[in-house]
């Protein structure tokens, strides 16, 4: 790291203090970012950017988003080609090492990542511990914070090795926990893992197989699982990213990282958002209705949003709603659905909102979260699962941008400053003169 060039610097003028010249870095491509670490000590100024709408938190390799064009780049290979051309424990390796694998390389991460697959036996234990009506997410968070009680030889930051085994873990343990968590809401028997399956298929089949029989499933359907891993594998630094890299940033023990970055995954705004579009179309109902949400969307006493609608960097069609939409299709043929009426709502709602006023000055398009919800109810999944899948997938993203943090000499504890608008120091007032 440390690779951004300098390409200038910004004056900033301060009619009492005088001037003051930043730096301005550069990266490969996107804008430049003013580097204002100085800027405390030179002007005795801080920035202000609640939400972080302006302010790049790091420096990092793994992937670019040109929200402008409606671009995704892992490694610098974009979001459709990987989607069509690798599988995901291919963008697994790219993400987490930097080039896309050999067959070797392929074969012996895949190895790797399937001699981890089960959790120790006593973790059972702790999901009978959950009210069978507990939301997944409430479990993950509670299951893989747990990691960390078990697994007390991959959790020191400062030794290389031992981060790539956590690593190794949590990408190979998170299908598996998933899986656990619905089969407790279910009342079945948990499936151990089986490593001779594909990632996705060996998922599928911990959710959807039973001791008693065979499992097998559609190839059409594994690949459309695969697919769905791939399109949520890391986006750069989002709401849970930066959570798990904020946690990271005091030294806490991976598992607790990316438990961290699961709590944030779940709201609506977030991950959480799957969910949220299945429950709007449900709610909505009918084509006829459209309008009248479309209406509620646009105003601004009402807090109703469309969701799976906008992006804080895509200001064009999210890439990834396009190949989910794809997705969608091939699933919902393969499963002899096409006519899923919650589909036609979602598609119709999607045409009116996009030639719609608002939504085309606001350029708000639909994201990733937009389709998948449609796609995981046809596979089988309940709505509280959604959001769990996303979490299984970013797991890799976390762990990759986790790793790039530890691994970076100019990383610091993540400390932001406030504008302070409470009270200034007062004389302390005794109860009895209170009121
Ligand atoms: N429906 C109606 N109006 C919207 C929507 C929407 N889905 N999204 C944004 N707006 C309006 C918003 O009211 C605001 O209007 P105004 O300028 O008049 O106040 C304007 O567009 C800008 O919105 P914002 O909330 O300031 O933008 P943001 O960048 O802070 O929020 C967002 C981004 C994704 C949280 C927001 O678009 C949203 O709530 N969308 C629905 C939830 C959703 O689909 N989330 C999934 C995001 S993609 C997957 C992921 O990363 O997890």
């Amino acid at each position: 790291m440390g690779d951004a060039s300098t390409t200038g610097s910004v004056k900033i003028t301060d009619g009492n203090k005088g001037s003051t010249d930043l730096p301005l870095l550069g990266g490969t491509v996107g804008p430049n970012v003013i580097d204002v670490r100085k800027l405390y000590g030179e002007t005795g100024y801080f920035t202000f950017d609640p939400g972080f709408t302006a302010t790049a938190s790091c420096e990092s390799q793994i992937t670019y988003i040109d929200g402008d064009e409606g671009v995704l780049l892992h490694r610098g290979y974009s979001i459709d080609h990987l989607a069509e051309h690798s599988d995901f424990m291919e963008v697994c390796y790219l993400l987490l090492f930097g080039e896309l694998p050999t067959v070797d390389e392929k074969e012996s991460f895949v190895k790797t990542v399937t001699y981890h697959t089960m959790v120790h036996e006593q973790m059972v234990n702790f999901y009978r511990g959950f009210r069978r009506d507990a939301h997944p997410m409430a479990i993950m968070v509670g299951v893989v914070g747990a990691l960390s009680a078990f697994y007390h030889d991959s959790t020191d930051i400062n030794d290389p090795h031992q981060r790539m085994v956590a690593s190794y873990r949590l990408i190979a343990k998170m299908p598996t926990i998933a899986a656990m968590a619905y089969k407790y809401s279910v009342g079945q028997p948990f499936m151990y893992p089986d490593n001779k399956s594909s990632y996705a298929g060996n998922f599928m089949r911990m959710v959807y197989g039973v001791p008693a029989e065979e499992y097998e499933l559609s190839p059409t359907i594994e690949r459309a699982m695969d697919r769905i891993f791939i399109l949520h594998a890391d986006h750069e630094q989002n709401a849970s990213t930066s959570t798990v890299r904020l946690a990271g940033s005091s030294g806490a023990n991976p598992f607790a990282c990316i438990a961290a970055g699961i709590a944030c995954l779940w709201g609506p705004a977030h991950g959480g958002a799957n969910e949220a579009v299945l429950k709007m179309l449900e709610e909505i109902g009918s084509v006829d209705r459209v309008g009248e949400y479309i209406k509620r969307a646009k105003d601004p006493q009402d807090s109703f949003r469309v969701m799976g609608f906008g992006h804080r960097v895509y200001k064009n069609y999210d890439p990834r709603a396009r190949v989910m939409q794809m997705t969608c299709h091939e699933v919902l043929n393969e499963l002899g659905v096409e006519d899923d009426p919650l589909l036609e709502l979602a598609m119709k709602l999607e045409k009116i909102a996009l030639e719609d006023e608002y939504f085309v000055e606001k350029k708000l398009y639909p994201n990733v979260d937009f389709y998948s919800g449609i796609v995981l109810r046809a596979i089988g999944f309940p709505p509280e699962m959604f959001t769990v899948l996303f979490a299984l997938a970013r797991t890799v993203g976390w762990v990759a941008q986790w790793n790039e943090m530890i691994a970076d000499p100019s990383q610091k504890i993540g400390r932001p400053r406030q504008l302070y608008t409470g009270p200034a120091e007062r004389p302390y007032v005794p109860i009895e003169k209170r009121g």
